[in-house]
């Protein structure tokens, strides 16, 4: 033989020596889910050991992560029923949960990158990304609410607003509206490739957004597709993304390489919670080892060409990484 692979697998100092891919705390983007009130601690049903805080939890975690090395929250508020309408309202409210968690979070942890999920759904009385006329979803009036959504974000502190909406055209509607109000700063994270998946059942439990009627498969893309991904990508990109996003990661592995290979950005994926829930359910019963299911899972992602991960499981990698 000329060649035996297994000799640069011999040993854990060796394996440490050749391994291509290490991940890192400032890898991952934290979600945290906000409520009002204060003192609140909920965890979610479906998504067992993950959390809904009010804002004193929301700064308390922000500050644990950061010590932690982590270096990004990605914020999401859950919208009292009354609040919610056909207008994103309440989306734009200067002074709505999501502005004051943004200040809340800046304030106690400034170093900390603060994005905020940029879609009409947790304050629509349909559940649905945009405004509904006739059953459907209007795109262009949409995007002009994103657009002021992102804005009010932007002056309440953030530091990247991420467009989960799949609108077309949102992401130069909102690059326009930081332009013109001079916000040069705030970046852009665009969920560019985010398909139409089962695996956001638990985060609709989280905020209690699921759709009130249909799907969302005229906004969201089609998992059969790999080469519309790159197209939507590219647009983003265009249009001004600092940072583009695959979403869900672990089924979508493909999409993350693809688009890694084609864009000089850089490329985030998110676990979403279905993929988080899978391994909770799984571990809970016993069939998988957890915390090897969580290393392997965001190794792979990162394997894949993700730059960035957005993950329920960031605090238990970075404690799992540090043993
Ligand atoms: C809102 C949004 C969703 C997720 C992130 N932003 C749900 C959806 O599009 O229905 C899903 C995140 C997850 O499942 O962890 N547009």
């Amino acid at each position: 033989m000329i060649r035996r692979n297994r000799i640069l697998r011999t040993s854990p100092a060796i394996r440490a020596m050749v391994a291509e891919t290490i991940l890192t705390p400032a890898d991952f983007i934290a979600p945290l889910f906000v409520v009002e009130g204060k003192g609140v601690k909920e965890e979610i049903s479906s998504m067992p050991g993950y959390f809904r805080y009010s804002l004193d939890g929301t700064v308390q975690e922000a500050k644990e992560l950061w010590a932690m090395g982590i270096r990004s929250v990605l914020l999401f508020i859950k919208c009292a029923d009354e609040l919610k309408d056909n207008k994103g309202t309440e989306a734009v409210n200067p002074d709505g949960l999501m502005q004051r968690a943004i200040k809340a979070v800046k304030e106690a942890v400034p170093g900390m990158v603060v994005m905020t999920d940029v879609a009409l759904d947790p304050y629509s009385s349909y559940g649905h990304d945009g405004i509904v006329e006739n059953e459907e979803i209007v795109n262009d009036a949409t995007v002009e609410v994103l657009a002021r959504m992102s804005l009010s974000h932007a002056e309440a502190g953030a530091d990247f607003v991420a467009p989960s909406d799949m609108m077309d055209g949102r992401i130069l509607a909102i690059r326009d509206i930081l332009e013109e109000n001079n916000f040069t700063k705030t970046g852009i994270m665009a969920y560019s490739a985010k398909y139409a998946s089962c695996f956001y059942g638990p985060f609709r439990d989280a905020l209690d957004s699921a759709p009130g009627f249909g799907d969302k498969k005229t906004y969201q893309m089609d998992y059969a597709n790999a080469r519309e991904a790159l197209r939507e990508t590219l647009m983003d990109v265009d249009e001004g993304a600092d940072i583009v996003m695959v979403k869900p990661a672990m089924a979508y592995l493909d999409i993350i390489r693809l688009i890694k290979d084609s864009v000089t950005v850089p490329v985030s994926a998110y676990h979403v919670s279905g993929e988080y829930a899978m391994i909770k359910a799984a571990a809970k019963m016993g069939w998988i080892n957890e915390e090897k299911a969580i290393i392997e899972s965001l190794t792979s992602i990162k394997r894949a060409g993700a730059d960035l991960i957005a993950t329920y499981f960031a605090k238990d990698a970075v404690r799992l990484l540090n043993q």
